[in-house]
């Protein structure tokens, strides 16, 4: 049985693009594979926030990803910081990856870019380094995530590697398993078709939340930005020149699991696209908030899940980080 990996990080609302590039794909693949998912709560350190916020949006994210149908009797589910070992192992990883190749690394430079790279926290900077760590503790061999993790899961690979080259074969070298382009891969903001839909958006406008209600839904579908030109034939599929209608055409073909060209086919205008949309969004979204609701009026049942997560998580980190210790001449007490 395959070893499949993922994590989310729980600050910021959780929005479509998480459900659509990942999430969703977590959900079918937790009967196929052996799998751990994590909400990635040291990762939410990087840049600031409020430390309540955190504790609210672990349990949160938690939660969701119940309510959206991952089954802990099927899956690991847990949260980071339960398991020390993905933070041991970061260090070694730390001494595997150069400086230059971490600042290479395009989130980085976009995220630090906001307070300038001076003031931007050292764990932005060494973030897919810890990324990497969470998946080769599991001797993982596919993650799946969104487009804009590509580049991470390239690093992964090379650290793994690397280190065992250096080292002597430790780590399973992982693969990324992305959605088809066109397919969830990356879904784009509704109001800026030309960047990514994402938990730090400026534009709630742009972001369909998995918590907004269906008249938010709606309405923010309905403000989308299309193109110009509303002629008889003005749906297409066409990111490169049309990226605006593409995203839309993308999302319903995603939900629908049919072919972009395909759906395209079935528009002329705008509005009927856009109605039916956020209907096919609404059917999407609205049963995981009515499992959301009864789930968190129960959020000792969801500790108990994570508890035992990390449980079975640890037994799994431990053995590989002292694989990796042993590796490279350091001493684990027993
Ligand atoms: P994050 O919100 O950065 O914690 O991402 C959690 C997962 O959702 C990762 O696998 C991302 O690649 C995926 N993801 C985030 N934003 C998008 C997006 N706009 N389109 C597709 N996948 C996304
Ligand atoms: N960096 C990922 C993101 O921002 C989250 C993440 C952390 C992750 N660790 C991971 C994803 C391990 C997959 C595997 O989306």
């Amino acid at each position: 049985m395959s070893r499949v990996f993922s994590g989310i990080q729980p600050t910021g609302e959780p929005h479509l693009g998480n459900l659509l590039g990942a999430v969703r794909w977590w959900i079918a693949d937790q009967r196929q594979g052996d799998c751990f998912y994590c909400v990635v709560d040291l990762h939410a350190l990087t840049i600031p926030g409020d430390p309540a916020e955190l504790r609210n949006g672990t349990l949160t994210m938690a939660t969701l990803l119940l309510a959206a149908g991952l089954d802990p009797e099927a899956c690991t589910l847990f949260v980071q910081s339960h398991v020390p070992a993905h933070t041991q192992l970061a260090w070694l990883l730390e001494c595997t990856a150069s400086v230059g190749e971490l600042r290479r690394m395009t989130q980085f430079k976009d995220k630090s870019a906001r307070g300038g790279e001076e003031a931007a926290r050292a764990g932005l900077f060494t973030y897919p380094v810890l990324m990497a760590a969470d998946i080769l503790l599991y001797d993982t061999d596919r993650v799946p995530v969104g487009d804009d993790q590509r580049q991470h899961l390239e690093l992964t690979r090379d650290l793994a590697q690397r280190f065992n080259s250096r080292y002597g074969e430790t780590f399973v070298v992982p693969e990324a398993s992305i959605p088809p382009a066109g397919r969830g891969d990356r879904i784009m903001d509704l109001q800026d078709p030309d960047k990514k839909m994402s938990k730090s958006s400026e534009s709630a406008q742009g972001t369909i939340g998995l918590f907004d209600d269906p008249k938010t839904i709606e309405r923010k579908v309905k403000r989308a930005v299309t193109d110009a030109d509303d002629g008889p034939d003005a749906v297409r599929y066409h990111p490169a020149t049309k990226p605006g209608v593409s995203n839309l055409v993308e999302l319903l073909a995603t939900i629908q699991g049919r072919r972009p060209e395909d759906v395209a086919a079935d528009y002329t205008r705008y509005g009927a696209l856009k109605a039916d949309l956020a209907e096919a969004i609404i059917a999407l979204v609205e049963p995981i908030q009515v499992a959301y609701r009864s789930l968190a009026s129960e959020p000792g049942s969801v500790d108990a899940v994570l508890r035992s997560g990390a449980k079975r998580a640890e037994g799994v980190a431990r053995a590989t980080l002292a694989r990796a210790y042993e590796a490279v001449g350091l001493t684990l007490p027993t």
